[in-house]
């Protein structure tokens, strides 16, 4: 039995809080429902497929079909001694993951502890943090056409990840609803602590020899340290992707700004963090009426009790003007705006 709501209010399934409401909202726990869900009238309708909720910015009501993937299950689909294939539906928690992971001894996500949200939705931006992203362990999905009603396999090559973007919020966005991940992780894992803060954290721990509990326990305490708890704070996160700049425009922002952080892509590519820029043009910690920056990162915009969407996509848009204007880069949101404007 399909279970539909209606008017039903998204506070507690975003993370940035706001009280955005679905004009016809349902879960589905399990495939059959969504092919069931698929002949009903419904279908029609404009529909938003959530997770967790932690990369959405809700401008408005939904005037459509809310659909929330509750689908569980972790299982081996392949296994030899040194690796083994998972499939994992879209609806569990990609932390819980995690740990199921780390529980098992396995290698592969532990940078990625402590990300919120839905494994279904991993793909989406191909999430990443601390030198790893999904796409490193990523092996397949498999996902329903919301036209053809038929489930898709996608292999790797197939999904074209890039940094925060995967073919679904490119040229097949808003066509597909994925409903399983497959992972490939490994049972003798070789570490990745390349990243300066895990390295600076681990002899703060006095590990010399790590393991994969020991990298996800570090990745959790820096981020436990800098991030803002969406439970305390309503946030999603990075709001903008770091921006991507050619060798001659980082040349001469640096020639004024010669402390500036960056990361080197290629010989003419520099990834600037969009963090310090904002804070440059002076918005760190800013407030403005009920939404604003956090405090110790000016990345991640927040709402501070009563915002509504609309109002933090106008600060946003005051963000980019402002960075445009004293640096000539356009920010571009990480985070997807659901409604109008
Ligand atoms: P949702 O917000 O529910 O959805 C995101 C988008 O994907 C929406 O457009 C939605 O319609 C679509 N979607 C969701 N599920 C499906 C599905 N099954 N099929 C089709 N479309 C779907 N991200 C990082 O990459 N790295 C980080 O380090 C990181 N840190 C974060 C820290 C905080 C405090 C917060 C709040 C967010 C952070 N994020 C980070 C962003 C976010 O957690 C990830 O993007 C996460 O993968 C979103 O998952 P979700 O289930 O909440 O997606
Ligand atoms: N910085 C500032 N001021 C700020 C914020 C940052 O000067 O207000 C500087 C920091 O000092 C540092 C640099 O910017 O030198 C980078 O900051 P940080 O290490 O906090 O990482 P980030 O680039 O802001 C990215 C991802 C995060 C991910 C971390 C760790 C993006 C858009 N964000 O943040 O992902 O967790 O690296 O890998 O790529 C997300 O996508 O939602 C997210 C949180």
């Amino acid at each position: 039995m399909l279970s539909i709501q209606q008017n039903h209010s998204l506070k507690a399934y975003n993370t940035f809080g706001l009280n955005a409401k679905a004009r016809y909202f349902i879960e589905i726990t399990d495939e059959q429902q969504l092919q069931e869900l698929a002949q009903t009238e419904y279908w029609e309708l404009p529909k938003l497929i959530l997770g967790g909720g932690s990369n959405i910015l809700l401008i408005d009501d939904f005037d459509g079909l809310v659909i929330k993937l509750n689908t569980k299950g972790i299982e081996i689909v392949e296994e030899n001694e040194e690796e083994v294939v998972v499939r994992v539906a879209a609806g569990e928690n990609w932390h819980q993951f995690v740990l199921h992971t780390i529980e098992q001894g396995w290698g592969g996500v532990e940078n990625l502890s402590l990300i919120p949200g839905c494994v279904g939705a991993s793909p989406m931006q191909n999430i990443g943090a601390y030198g790893v992203e999904i796409e490193q362990v990523f092996e397949q999905l498999k996902a329903f056409h919301i036209q053809k009603k038929e489930f898709h396999q996608f292999k790797n090559k197939e999904c074209e990840f890039g940094y925060r973007s995967s073919i679904f919020k490119t040229s097949v966005k808003g066509q597909y609803i994925i409903t399983s991940v497959e992972f490939k992780l490994s049972k003798e894992p070789v570490l990745n602590t390349s990243y300066g803060a895990i390295q600076a954290k681990l002899q703060e721990m006095n590990i010399t020899e790590p393991t994969v509990k020991n990298v996800s326990d570090a990745v959790i305490a820096i981020r436990q340290s800098k991030l803002p708890d969406p439970k305390e704070v309503g946030n999603s996160g990075s709001f903008f992707k770091n921006p991507v700049v050619t060798e001659q425009q980082f040349q001469s922002i640096l020639k004024e700004h010669e402390t500036m952080p960056f990361y080197r892509l290629s010989e003419d590519e520099v990834k600037i963090p969009a963090g310090w820029l904002i804070e440059q043009c002076g918005f760190k910690g800013k407030q403005v009426g009920n939404t604003g920056t956090y405090k110790n990162q000016a990345l991640i915009l927040v709402n501070h009790g009563n915002a509504t969407g609309q109002e933090i996509w106008n600060f946003a848009q005051q963000i980019q003007q402002t960075v445009q204007e004293k640096f000539n880069i356009l920010l571009e949101p990480e985070v997807n705006k659901i409604g109008c404007n």
